[in-house]
């Protein structure tokens, strides 16, 4: 049972609590139109710890929150005592005093779960290393969701970085707690995924999978002298491959290895996939930060009207 306190892995939710999250988000998806703002987290601060890059996950996290009524307040490495050598650890506990729930991203596996421990109030992995990305997953599983209608019984292949990609891992895991997925990894040699069955891109034209889900090579994650060896990429001949109901997906940023010239094509929906991160994040703000009952009132009044 999840305790609501955290989210610092999939592990935490059952099936149960994934779909609680995915209806919230659901409730809240029509009132995060631009100019909408809510009451649900008036007088509330987020604070965002960003020890590695992003953009999705910092900017949709913030959007949340001020869609919600919230405030937010960053932390960045530059420009921080980070600089005059102040503890990753410590810049936690100290943000812990400004604000009322944290959202935390570090290129070390594990280390987020540490950070929780530190603090009294709730706190999310926003990706630790190559482990895990949680809300990433549940974003990607209401875009699954509402593009193909079901989360069970869906044939999906994961594409590229599988050995360091850590939103695979997360979603991996959730799809998991679902029933009879096919899951299926692409990748170039060395960066497969234990577990998975590998299978060639010509095999795509008979799997037909539901959903294509592409990654980027993880270069950061990569010793230094493997880095190069690396190449891949979603053309053309891929999506030839790919019946014409299969979506694709990507955990994004995307590098070179999927051309922006191929998003004209109507199943490539990596921007809408996105902007679901805006929905799911609100949820799960709401929840952590025990307002769920007022997410669950908006669907009631929808019902009256
Ligand atoms: N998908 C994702 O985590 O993107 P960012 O690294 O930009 O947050």
């Amino acid at each position: 049972m999840w305790n609501k306190k955290n989210l610092l892995s999939v592990d935490q939710l059952s099936r149960a609590d994934i779909e609680f999250i995915l209806n919230c988000a659901k409730i809240l998806e029509p009132l995060s139109g631009r100019g909408n703002k809510l009451n649900i987290c008036k007088g509330e601060i987020l604070a965002e710890i960003f020890f590695e890059p992003s953009t999705r996950t910092e900017k949709s996290f913030q959007a949340a929150m001020y869609t919600l009524g919230g405030d937010v307040i960053t932390h960045k490495n530059i420009g921080s005592s980070i600089e005059k050598g102040e503890t990753k650890a410590d810049t936690v506990k100290i943000m812990e005093q400004y604000s009322d729930i944290i959202a935390v991203r570090d290129p070390e596996e594990l280390t987020v779960k540490k950070y929780a421990d530190l603090v009294n109030i709730p706190l999310i992995n926003a990706g630790d290393g190559s482990n895990e990305h949680p809300s990433q997953a549940l974003l990607d599983l209401y875009t699954i969701n509402k593009e193909i209608g079901k989360l069970d019984d869906i044939t999906i292949v994961f594409m590229a970085d599988l050995k360091y990609g850590r939103a695979v891992h997360s979603l991996i895991k959730a799809l998991r707690k679902f029933s009879s997925n096919k899951i299926y990894g692409i990748s170039p040699k060395g960066l497969e995924l234990t577990g998975i069955e590998t299978i060639s891109i010509e095999e795509l034209k008979k799997i037909r999978p539901d959903i294509l889900y592409v990654t980027r090579i993880q270069r950061e994650r990569i010793p230094p002298e493997e880095r190069d060896k690396f190449s891949f990429r979603v053309d053309s001949r891929v999506l030839n491959m790919l019946p014409n109901n299969t979506k694709v997906m990507h955990v994004m940023p995307r590098i070179d290895e999927m051309d922006p010239a191929l998003d004209n094509d109507k199943r490539i929906i990596l921007f809408k996939q996105a902007r679901h991160g805006l929905h799911t994040r609100m949820a799960i703000i709401s929840i952590l930060m025990g307002h769920e009952d007022d997410v669950l009132a908006i669907k009631d009044i929808h019902k009256k009207n």
